[in-house]
């Protein structure tokens, strides 16, 4: 068969024989013994009508790619592109056809001709010979294809941004994650289908192209375009391909192994990518000592995105990231802008080992990137940027993650997920949070030595291969020797002696064993504890946030859950941290000496609530009162949160977790401060909601007269420590939302100030956004907020300013922002749901908020995909937050409507749990904190 008939076509060749070429997905034989389908049948349709030869979402795997060779030319002017690629495959079992995948691609000649001959379905293609292809030989498919460049976020995808100038400019770039690199290239798009990358891109000269790896040469094509070849890439998984055109601009440096780095941002804002090169070169550094692994390409580009859906994406080589992700402008970035961006930086780069060296074999098991990427944030960030204290910001996610880990509707860090949906769906905070909370504590109970030996141990073994959750248990129970690793080598158990081997597999047991019960089961575990003299009675139930005890249906919720627990305490009469592993319902401990309290959970390291049963509570609260500083800071905080935490569980009383935090006037730590100051905050905020207006002026009245000492020492400035500075950010935000009337004064006033000096006047970043806030609640002021918005090139600042845009107590102008976050133009459609979310926050547009959600769904769908981060936020984000049974049924009877239109998140159980638990919270501890206040103030 040739060439001339226009049908898709496949070049098939092995070793250096050429074969004749043959079409794709015609003339199928179903005389072939392929096992394609386990059960025979039904066959799947492809779009022509035809059979489609599998039916399986995952691919098949007797071929398998070695190498693509990929050109791609991207027109930014019809925005389109054509682009053409030869897969090097490998047969390990004798096929009739090859399965790849393609979404939204058009295959050129199949698509010229009929459509009948082509056999795809949504996202695969299938290529079909007549002749057999046989075992242990190599092909090579050859496939020329084109398509839009897309509109959205995924894909190979166009970006605009504006210049200086008020220019529009276009660019071209690609994120994959997880299922998107079919929008782009036919391939194998899983991440076990690792292979080695050669990109060529053409492009015009006015443009520049980017990809994984240094660009080796550039040959001038007709019509004056250039055709950049990049070197060819390590062993890699299909999401972390990328490549990019555009005009930005760089800064460069090179890490101490040589590596170069730079920050490409569009050319007005250049001046902000100074910090990026600190912070990322500093960063690799630490890696690639912490690992005693070369980061193993020659150079790494981090790119700020104009349209970027998610915060970053580590494609290896190529790190994509949102621009406020990366960004850092000194005049109008706070201190907590700085912290995000050390920690997507921190976080991308530590996917550069964790995830793209070591993959996981299947996204069930994402939590090895993700999970491990967040807690290498917590290590390297503490090391290169000890003044951030990012430890706390940690523990915040720990505490964050417990919220909906404790509602029955969570999952397992560990779950099946088959379809594109599913997988992105797994991308949420179980993989991140409590993936990197769980390593945190099992660093913890090993020691942070044998944790790193063994996760080195890992990165070593499974580099450039897939891992999975048993891989990583086994390389943490092996305790190797350091020169094993030095000397490059591996050690596994049948290099040691007999005796080591056995305590190997003890070891390698017991770790397995631990960590199953946190990965396996969804959910986190009460520890009970009782201090009867010098016995400590323990007892671990499963916690369940808003399911009283009394409830009909806690038993059934209780049964067979049962957790390793590697617990600490620390008592009165010493500064030891003893620990025991309690793997039993119940157990009883003998303290070492008498003592008068104790406190578990030492820094909250572990993955647990703690209740104090008898005095317990009441001893601890005492301590807080005589000397807090006898107790650890992150215990103080973790006190606070597990009190908070069992009044949702009506295992405390409201009054006993607020008489706790009564010890906060004295309280030294900021972040403990912080900690009891949220939740106060917190409550505030579901009263004004919910117009209980008795409290929320009592509750003002509280917070204004019990830290007014603290608000009144905080300076207009962004003098001090990092957390000085956050919280001088969180007190005068509540004082001015308070209307608090020395911090309405002073914002009104720099308002006006900055208002006259059009916008030159440099107000102190860390309280830009309040003093914004402030000026947004004039008609006058919002609008020459609004106009700034469209004029600044500071991602950092028009965030504050979109904020405090959202806060206007009028609806018109909340209507306004809406409008202009759908139409995409002067708010872009990547920050409609941050809008959405910061109008739900305000009283005033929490209704809007919703109705908009319910009345749009579809024109969000059109703008995201239905598991997207940005759509999650809006759906949790204008929902989650409701505290009535109307409310409650309302956001019922959505969801189900939606369901019958197929679509289906896991969010919405959360979402409808959550509401419950705010109804069943009011109920009981309304009337307490109605009293609670009346004599308290
Ligand atoms: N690998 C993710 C990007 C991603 C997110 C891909 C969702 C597919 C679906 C990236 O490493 C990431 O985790 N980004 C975070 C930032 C991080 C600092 C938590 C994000 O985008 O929020
Ligand atoms: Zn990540």
């Amino acid at each position: 068969m040739v060439n001339t008939h226009r049908k898709l076509i496949l070049n098939i060749y092995c070793s250096a024989i050429i074969l004749p070429q043959i079409c794709i997905c015609s003339q199928f034989t179903s005389s072939s013994n392929d096992q394609y389908n386990e059960n025979p049948g039904v066959f799947p349709v492809a779009t022509n009508g035809e059979p489609f030869p599998w039916r399986e979402l995952r691919l098949p795997t007797k071929v398998i790619p070695l190498h693509y060779d990929l050109f791609v030319h991207p027109n930014l002017t019809s925005l389109d592109f054509v682009a053409s690629e030869k897969i090097e495959v490998l047969v390990r079992d004798t096929t009739q056809f090859i399965i790849l995948h393609s979404h939204g691609l058009e295959i050129m000649n199949a698509t010229l001709q009929s459509e009948e001959d082509l056999r795809y379905k949504k996202s695969q293609i299938a290529l079909l010979v007549p002749e057999k292809l046989m075992a242990d030989l190599r092909y090579s498919v050859a496939i020329d294809f084109q398509a839009k460049l897309a509109d959205g976020f995924e894909g190979f995808y166009k970006s605009t941004y504006r210049t200086l100038g008020g220019e529009t400019r276009t660019i071209a770039v690609t994120d994959f994650e997880p299922t998107h690199a079919r929008m782009a290239f036919p391939c194998f798009d899983e991440p076990l289908f690792k292979a080695n990358f050669s990109i060529k891109i053409r492009r015009e000269s006015r443009h520049i192209a980017l990809s994984n790896m240094p660009k080796v040469k550039t040959i001038e094509r007709e019509g004056g375009l250039l055709e950049d070849h990049f070197e060819t890439t390590v062993k890699m998984s299909t999401y972390l391909v990328a490549y990019i055109v555009c005009d930005f601009a760089s800064v460069s440096g090179t890490a101490s192994s040589g590596v170069k780095v730079s920050i490409y941002a569009s050319p007005d804002k250049w001046s902000q990518t100074h910090y990026a090169l600190e912070a990322s070169l500093k960063l690799l550094d630490f890696y690639e000592n912490y690992f005693n692994i070369h980061y193993p390409l020659p150079k790494l580009d981090l790119v700020a995105i104009p349209d970027f859906e998610s915060g970053a994406m580590e494609n290896w080589g190529l790190v994509t990231y949102r621009e406020t992700s990366l960004l850092f402008d000194p005049k109008t970035s706070s201190t907590s802008d700085k912290l995000w961006v050390t920690k997507v930086i921190a976080h991308e780069l530590a996917h550069q080992w964790f995830g793209n060296l070591v993959t996981m074999e299947w996204w069930n098991d994402i939590w090895l990137n993700e999970g491990f990427a967040t807690y290498m944030e917590l290590i390297s960030v503490n090391v290169t940027y000890p003044e951030l204290q990012f430890d706390n910001i940690f523990l915040n996610d720990c505490f964050e993650v417990i919220k909906s880990d404790s509602l029955n509707s969570s999952r397992p860090v560990s779950k099946q997920a088959e379809t594109p949906t599913q997988i992105q769906e797994m991308f949420d905070d179980i993989s991140y949070k409590k993936g990197a909370c769980l390593l945190n504590m099992l660093k913890d109970f090993l020691s942070e030595e044998k944790f790193k030996k063994g996760i080195i141990h890992y990165l070593k073994k499974f580099s450039y291969r897939n891992a999975k959750n048993d891989d990583l248990w086994s390389s943490l129970s092996n305790s190797c020797l350091e020169s094993d690793f030095t000397s490059g080598g591996f050690c596994y158990s049948d290099s040691k002696t007999t005796s080591n081997t056995l305590t190997f597999l003890e070891e390698n047991v017991e770790v397995k064993d631990i960590m199953t019960t946190w990965t396996r089961q969804k959910g986190i575990p009460l520890v009970v504890v009782e201090q009867e003299g010098r016995l400590l009675k323990l007892r671990q139930e499963r916690f369940l946030n808003g399911v009283f005890r009394d409830d009909p249906e806690w038993g059934a919720l209780q049964e067979r859950y049962l957790w390793h627990i590697p617990v600490t305490y620390s008592t009165s009469s010493s500064n030891a941290i003893h620990r025991h592993l309690l793997t039993s319902k119940t157990d009883t401990l003998y303290l070492p000496e008498k003592t008068s309290w104790v406190k578990l959970n030492v820094d909250s390291n572990g993955y647990y609530i703690v209740h104090y049963e008898a005095h317990g509570w009441d001893q601890l609260i005492a301590v807080l009162n005589q000397n807090h500083t006898l107790l650890r800071p992150k215990d103080r905080i973790g006190l606070i949160h597990d009190a908070f935490q069992l009044v949702s569980a009506g295992r405390l009383t409201l009054d006993k977790a607020l008489d706790l935090t009564h010890y906060l006037q004295h309280e030294t730590s900021i972040p403990a401060l912080l900690q009891g100051l949220d939740y106060l905050e917190s409550f505030y905020h579901t009263m004004d909601r919910r117009n209980i207006s008795d409290i929320t002026e009592n509750l003002k009245r509280y917070l204004l007269q019990y830290f007014k000492p603290v608000i009144d020492m905080q300076s207009w400035s962004d003098e001090g420590s990092v957390w000085d500075r956050r919280l001088r950010s969180s007190l005068l935000k509540l004082a001015c939302y308070l209307n608090y009337a020395p911090c309405i004064r002073k914002a009104t006033e720099l308002f006006s100030q900055w208002m006259e000096s059009s916008g030159k006047l440099n107000i102190p970043s860390d309280v830009l956004k309040i003093v914004y806030s402030v000026g947004a609640q004039t008609t006058e002021g919002w609008n020459y907020l609004l106009e700034q918005y469209g004029l600044s090139l500071s991602g950092a600042e028009k965030n504050k300013i979109l904020y405090a845009l959202s806060t206007s107590k009028h609806q018109e102008k909340l209507i306004k922002l809406i409008d202009l976050g759908m139409e995409g133009k002067v708010i872009k459609t990547q920050d409609l749901a941050s809008l959405l979310y910061a109008i739900a926050r305000n009283p005033k547009g929490q209704q809007l908020a919703w109705n908009f959600v319910k009345e749009n769904w579809t024109h969000l769908l059109e703008r995201f995909e239905l598991s997207s981060f940005p759509m999650r936020i809006i759906i949790s984000g204008t929902t989650s937050h409701f505290s009535s049974k109307d409310e409650l049924q309302e956001v019922k009877l959505f969801f189900e409507s939606l369901q019958t239109q197929g679509s289906y998140l896991e969010i919405f159980q959360i979402v409808l749990e959550t509401i419950s638990k705010n109804i069943k919270w009011l109920e009981k501890n309304l009337p307490s904190l109605r009293n609670w206040l009346l004599i308290s103030i």
